[in-house]
């Protein structure tokens, strides 16, 4: 069995507004990317990391990222034939630890994906166009995905041999394995493993690893 990290870290961080792509800002001290880099290292064969044009060169394994986050996975995937298990995970989550990562890979036999999840805890409504609440959804049986998204790694290279425009409307990877009719299963995750996406996220984060 070779498992193999995907770090998806060529977006431009544009709701972060940092003065460079997002996942090399720094964070408590170093690249937002080093802190999901050194725990899927501590877990994988090796790590490849989809980046943005000009950060190629900025260590091994460092491939071109693409159009959308989806491609650059795909893009990742593609430099590591070898893998027989991928653990996909966004450099935007610099909280994730050993210990959830092994716990994804432990609940993978007999299924095609094992993500990490958050049980909702707001209360979620559906509306209409105009506003209007059209139903409220039962909260037990809604989870906030997150990553790491681990997969059997030839589903996961099925499930992204789609149209580009597919992988620009697919918010996470486990989206397209369960189009292409894989199953996917949750595995709790504690809530610290937040995402930054904006500044008030990358002072929650930077709090929450000092704390650690
Ligand atoms: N990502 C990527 N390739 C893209 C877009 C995103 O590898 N074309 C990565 C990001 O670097 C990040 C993860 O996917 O680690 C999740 O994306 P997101 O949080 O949306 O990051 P950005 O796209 O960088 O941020 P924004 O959408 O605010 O520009
Ligand atoms: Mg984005």
């Amino acid at each position: 069995m070779a498992v193999v990290g995907i770090i998806p870290a060529a977006g431009s961080g544009e709701r972060l507004g940092a003065s460079g792509p997002k996942a090399f800002t720094d964070c408590a001290g170093r690249p937002l990317l080093d802190w999901s880099l050194d725990v899927l290292g501590q877990v994988c064969s090796r790590v490849v990391v989809a980046v943005p044009q000009g950060f190629e060169n900025g260590g091994p394994d460092r491939v071109l990222g693409g159009e959308s986050r989806s491609a650059s996975v795909r893009n990742a995937l593609a430099a590591a034939p070898e893998a027989t298990v991928a653990v996909v995970h966004d450099a935007a989550r610099p909280l994730v630890t050993r210990e959830l990562v092994e716990r994804c890979i432990a609940a993978l036999p007999g299924w095609e994906g094992a993500i990490a999840a958050a049980p909702v805890t707001d209360t979620i409504k559906q509306t209409d166009a105009g506003g209007r609440v059209v139903r409220t959804l039962e909260r037990s049986t809604l989870w906030s995905i997150q990553t790491p998204q681990v997969f059997d790694a030839g589903a996961l290279r099925k499930a992204l041999d789609v149209g580009d425009e597919v992988l620009a409307g697919a918010t996470d990877d486990a989206s397209l394995v369960e189009a292409a009719g894989g199953s996917v299963r949750v595995v709790e995750a504690p809530p610290e493993n937040v995402k930054v996406t904006r500044r008030a996220d990358l002072l929650l984060a930077e709090s929450l690893l000092r704390a650690h």
